[in-house]
């Protein structure tokens, strides 16, 4: 179950940075918490916040899936002592709620490390590679969802 009193929102990069950094960057040899297209005026930064503290974050590039409109979600992550709460899985159904509304796409897609990918595919996203390295992180898979009707969560 979702923890109480959380909201999840639209949000800029500095307010999910702390947890972009502490989820996702610490831990791997990258030399920037920055992504390529962060500051893009169609990339979103989404937050889920505890009262004013940001708990779990992702960013989403509008990108394309085999030439037609998509999201890529990067840098998804949820700090270590809320994990395993459905925040993680709120945080996607928002985003799969929310996001064709911004810009026309069929669907949403990233490059998801293989200790996480479990969790996407419990979610309907499915595997669309051979498992690749990405230097200086370690193994992924690629993985794609199109966008259906979810029922509120
Ligand atoms: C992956 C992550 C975002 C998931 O968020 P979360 O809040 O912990 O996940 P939830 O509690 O919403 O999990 C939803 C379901 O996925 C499962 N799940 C979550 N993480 C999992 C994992 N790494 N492996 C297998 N299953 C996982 C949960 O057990 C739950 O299963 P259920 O439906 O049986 O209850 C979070 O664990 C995280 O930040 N991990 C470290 C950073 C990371 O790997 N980010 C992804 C980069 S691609």
């Amino acid at each position: 179950m979702c923890a109480n009193e959380i909201v999840i929102k639209y949000a800029s990069l500095d307010e999910i940075l702390p947890v972009r950094k502490a989820v996702i960057i610490a831990g791997t040899n990258r030399d920037t918490p920055f992504f390529p297209g962060d500051d893009a005026p169609s990339t979103l930064h989404a937050g889920v916040f505890d009262d004013t503290q940001c708990i779990g974050c992702a960013t989403l590039l509008y990108s394309e899936w085999q030439g037609a409109p998509a999201w890529q979600l990067r840098g998804m992550g949820v700090i270590a002592d809320r994990q395993h709460r459905g925040i993680g899985r709120a945080l996607l159904h928002f985003l799969e709620r929310t996001l064709p509304e911004k810009a026309p796409s069929d669907g949403i897609w990233c490059n998801a490390r293989e200790t996480a990918t479990p969790f996407y595919t419990r979610e309907g996203f499915q595997v669309m590679s051979e498992r690749f390295l990405i230097e200086n992180v370690g193994p992924h898979y690629k993985l794609y969802k199109p966008f259906s009707p979810l029922e509120e969560s």
